[in-house]
């Protein structure tokens, strides 16, 4: 495929200027292979993607083109087959401890209750009790699950332990977030909340995040930045920018020509046909 545009940012083998911090990261032609029963298939291809700091952007594509193959990399819980990811100026090679993973499946241990799963970075940060679970009860309220702290995972709807997966991304305010589809489970009020609520976080933080979703309206109405994935092979097919002044209210925008007309664009260029099979 042809090398994606990039928006000016130094590369990792380019000086930085203290006007120009460099991306956080930079992805160079990045591939990833995986084994499937009649042999390889190529997941993700050559990807050549830089991702500024303090930006907010956008991965949308159908199901199976390499999303969450590319946020795993990017926490470096996964290696390329080829190329490379660099975070802050440096190539990684092991677990990416700079982020906070929102990851898709909730991955809530049953045996602790909602509090001590939002809190288990606090503690192993080795974060003071008191501050610990003032923090942590902030979040859950942030969340809106107080009054559930002392209940355990099993005793939380599908939609509650997402939201507590959400808070325990959260609670330690890390500087770069990585959301694999945070909202794709909750209810539209919910999702309604929360979209504000990072939002909020985000302007005032200026986090890096990396937002992975299905939903047009939605990566529209959060990003600075928007990657479209495309299948067989999982590629990164098109980067547009989103011009849309801020803040955003998602009732506002669909009344604005500009929305609707980059609305119209990058929902030509989605696939819309069935998920890629493992073989594609
Ligand atoms: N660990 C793995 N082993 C084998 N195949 C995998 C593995 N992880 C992902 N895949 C496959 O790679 C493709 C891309 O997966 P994924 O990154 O999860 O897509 P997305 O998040 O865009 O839905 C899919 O066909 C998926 O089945
Ligand atoms: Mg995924």
């Amino acid at each position: 495929m042809s090398k994606i545009p990039l928006t000016g940012t130094a590369g990792p083998g380019k000086t930085a200027t203290s006007a120009e911090k460099g991306p956080e990261f930079s992805f160079q032609k990045v591939s990833r292979k995986f084994r499937s029963g009649d042999g390889e298939f190529t997941a993700l291809e050559s990807v050549d993607l830089d991702i500024e700091s303090g930006s907010f952007v956008c991965f949308i594509g159908p199901s199976g083109c390499g999303k969450t193959t590319l946020l795993n990399m990017s926490a470096g819980l996964l290696a390329p087959s080829e190329g490379a990811v660099y975070f802050r100026g440096k190539r990684l090679n092991g677990v990416n401890t700079g982020v906070g993973f929102i990851t898709q499946h909730d991955n809530l241990l049953p045996w602790r209750t909602l509090e001590k799963n939002v809190g288990i970075a606090l503690e192993i940060e080795k974060v003071p009790r008191k501050e610990r679970r003032q923090r942590v009860a902030e979040v859950i309220e942030l969340v809106g699950l107080k009054g559930f702290a002392q209940r355990y995972p099993s005793q939380l709807s599908g939609g509650m332990q997402k939201r507590a997966s959400l808070a325990r991304g959260l609670v330690y305010n890390p500087s770069t977030l990585l959301m694999d589809e945070p909202f794709g489970a909750l209810d539209a009020q919910l999702r309604f909340t929360m979209q504000k609520e990072l939002l909020r976080i985000w302007e005032r933080d200026r986090k890096t995040i990396i937002f992975v979703t299905h939903d047009l309206d939605e990566a529209l109405l959060l990003a600075d930045k928007v990657v479209v994935f495309g299948t067989r092979p999982g590629r990164v097919v098109h980067v547009e920018d989103v011009p849309l002044e801020r803040p955003r209210d998602l009732a506002e925008l669909r009344l604005s020509p500009v929305y609707g007309e980059l609305w119209e664009r990058l929902w030509k260029l989605l696939d819309h046909s069935s998920p890629a099979k493992e073989t594609s």
